[in-house]
This record gives C-alpha cells, sequence and structure tokens, in this order.
C-alpha cells in the first residue's frame, strides 16, 4: 500500500510537528513566485513528541489547534511530516523497468529492503532515473513508513476537522524547501538541528547521497544546564536563550555549549568524510544550517571552522514575498531557519 499522498490542486498548510514545536506555514503560488501568507509557531509541553511519534495526542492536538486559530487559517487540507525510527528511507538499485512493473517488483521484494513487517508499513517510492543508458540499472528512493505512527497523525488532524493530503518526510521537506530558493547544480550539506535530532542531507545535483538522522539537538543543552545548575526545564531554556542571566554558573553553561556543539560538528564531519570517500572530486560548496538548534551563538563560525567550508543559516523564504503589514519581516527573518520544514511542505502544492 502507496503512502496516503495525495496529489491535488489545493493550497496546503504546511504543519511540522517537531518535539520541541508545531510549525505552521502557508503558501501562495503567485505570477512572481510563492507569497508567504501565513506563519507561526507554538511549543508543545514537555514530552508531548518523542522521536517523531506522537505521546500524548492530546496536547498535540490542542497547541495545532490554537496555533491555526491564532493565524486565522481557515484552509483545511493540510501536510505533514514523519521522521525518528518509524520511518526508513534507502536507495536501491534496481533493473530500470516500467512504473507499474516498478511499483509490483518494489511491493513483491520490498521485504528485503526494509526491516519492518510489510503489512505494517505504507511503502511509496521514486525512481530516480539514474540509468544513462538502455540496460544500466537505476537508483529508486524506497520510503516505508509505520502504518501505526502515521495513523496517529492522521486521526489526530482530522480529529480537528483538517484533511490531511500530504505526508512528508523531514529530509525531503528540507530539500524541496532548498531546491526552490537556492541553485539545485550545487554540492551541498543541509543540516537540520532540531531540539532532539539532527539531520544531515548531502545533495549532489539535487540528489540526495548521504541522508541520516542523529539522536543530538538542543534540548541537550537545555537539560545540560538544567541538570549542572539544578534549575527547572523552563529556567534552563530561558538561560539557553540568552532570555535569563546566567549568574554564577557562566563558565558552566560555556563549556556545556561548547562539549555539545563540539559533539554536533563531530557527527556533521562524520557525514562529510563518508561523502567524501565517494565522492572524491566533488568538494562540497556549501553547509545551510536550519532548526532552531542552528540558531546557537557561535555555531556557524565554529562549525564553518571545523569543517572548513562557507556555512550559512537556511532562509526558506529567499525567494518569497510576504505581505510586511501582516507578517513583520524581522520575524520572517529570524524563525526562517525552524520554518525549513514546515516551508518544504507548503510548497508540495501546486495551488496558482
Ligand atoms: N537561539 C537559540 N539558541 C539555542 N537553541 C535554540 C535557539 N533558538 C531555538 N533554539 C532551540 O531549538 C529547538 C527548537 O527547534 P526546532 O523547532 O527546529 O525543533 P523541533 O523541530 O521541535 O525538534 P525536532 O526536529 O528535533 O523534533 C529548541 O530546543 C529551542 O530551544
Ligand atoms: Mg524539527
Amino acid at each position: 500500500m502507496k503512502l496516503p499522498f495525495v496529489s491535488q490542486n489545493d493550497l496546503v498548510v504546511g504543519l511540522d510537528i517537531g518535539s520541541h514545536a508545531v510549525k505552521v506555514c502557508q503558501l501562495k503560488r503567485g505570477s512572481g513566485g510563492y507569497v508567504v501568507l501565513s506563519l507561526g509557531s507554538a511549543i508543545l509541553p514537555e514530552g508531548a513528541m518523542e522521536d517523531g511519534t506522537i505521546t500524548d495526542g492530546e496536547s498535540v492536538a490542542l497547541v495545532v489547534k490554537e496555533l491555526l486559530a491564532g493565524l486565522k487559517i481557515k484552509n483545511r487540507k493540510v501536510g505533514f511530516s514523519i521522521s525518528g525510527y518509524s520511518v526508513i528511507v534507502k536507495k536501491v538499485s534496481l533493473e530500470s523497468m516500467e512504473e507499474s512493473k516498478l511499483e509490483e517488483h518494489i511491493l513483491s521484494e520490498a521485504e528485503q529492503y526494509i526491516p519492518f513487517d510489510i503489512d505494517d508499513v505504507y511503502i511509496d517510492f521514486q525512481d530516480l532515473k539514474t540509468n544513462l543508458r538502455e540496460g544500466d540499472r537505476t537508483d529508486v528512493m524506497l520510503v516505508a513508513a509505520k502504518k501505526e505512527i502515521v495513523n496517529d497523525y492522521l486521526e489526530l488532524l482530522r480529529s480537528l476537522g483538517l484533511q490531511p493530503v500530504i505526508v512528508d518526510v523531514d529530509g525531503f521537506a528540507l530539500e524541496n524547501s532548498y531546491e526552490y530558493n537556492y541553485d539545485k547544480g550545487e554540492n551541498v550539506a543541509l543540516v537540520d538541528i532540531g531540539a532532539s535530532k539532527m539531520n544531515i542531507n548531502i545533495l549532489v545535483n539535487g540528489i540526495s547521497v548521504v541522508a541520516r538522522d542523529v539522536n543530538v539537538g538542543s534540548r541537550q543543552l537545555t537539560e545540560q544546564i538544567q541538570n549542572s545548575l539544578d534549575l527547572e526545564f523552563e529556567e534552563a531554556e530561558a538561560i539557553k536563550l540568552g532570555a535569563t542571566p546566567v549568574g554564577d554558573g557562566q563558565e558552566e553553561v560555556e563549556d556545556i555549549f561548547l562539549s555539545t556543539c563540539t559533539q554536533w560538528v563531530l557527527e556533521v564531519k562524520k557525514a562529510i568524510d563518508l561523502y567524501q570517500v565517494s565522492h572524491t572530486g566533488q568538494p562540497l560548496s556549501r553547509l545551510i544550517l536550519s532548526g532552531g538548534g542552528a540558531k546557537v551563538a557561535g555555531l556557524v563560525e565554529f562549525l564553518a571552522r571545523e569543517t572548513e567550508l562557507p556555512v550559512e543559516l537556511f532562509n526558506p523564504f529567499l525567494k518569497m514575498t510576504a505581505n510586511k503589514k501582516k507578517i513583520d519581516p524581522n520575524y520572517l527573518n529570524s524563525i526562517g531557519p525552524e520554518m525549513a520544514i514546515a516551508s518544504g511542505i507548503a510548497l508540495r502544492s501546486s495551488a496558482i
């Protein structure tokens, strides 16, 4: 069975339900490109989402409902994305064949490629058409998502009167937003650092060649500050964001930032090393950072020094316009890195 992916012609509201916050983005395609109609985010209660699964549906539903109501979003069609252990993305090399044959082949052979029981997953695929000559094999991107987890999202959204029409994968949504806004021809590393996971996606000519999720993120910083200074989670979060002065714990907090960011950088370097082994002579031209964790002060410079690559923050609205009276340009700018995935989902719609 395929993922419940419905191609349609209406506007779709992009919903990124992360472990820290729900992000919403609504776009409209105009004659000069996409226009941002509305966007916003709302923090979830601790533990409501874990490793890409909904652990407290009621709380998540309430936050999504209030966020959409606050933004006066009337559109009921939404797209959301999944990540974590419940979804497996795998590139397999297959004999090239027609689309219908490919589907038949994948469904009958899927158990070879994915470690889940085939009845428990939605399967989708895309032929990357890497075969240059007749008879060559082609790379096919295979996605398997646990029905149980996807159905939880569908149920939650439907309970709010929403109509989920697109199921995306975080890494693909990020890639989609990048492709719309940046030059596709570059070899680039996209790195999204959220609250509890880091997604690394290396693209060559728009095709993902290294993709991985690592269980690190900005929540680590909060938890370490909380433990080290014996504080409540919210107090530690405020210190991390610089909203509250640290006082006596300054040195401890600096150590926490340094050791955690060093760990993040090591993960990024591991992925780049892996890429370089199979792509000698195709150096990366830059690294683009997204997610709330990307906003840690000094991280861009630190990563640039360590990877010897130009590093910049992801701007998912680079090639978009917004009504300045409705959306504060400063807000649009500062929320940009967190909105990369939500905007990538919203971009899936083909409305004019
Ligand atoms: N300036 C900042 N410095 C450090 N951390 C920040 C900053 N701004 C936001 N964050 C952190 O970024 C995280 C939220 O980012 P984001 O919305 O990308 O995460 P998420 O999508 O909810 O999580 P995940 O993708 O891991 O499930 C929070 O942990 C928040 O504290
Ligand atoms: Mg996220």
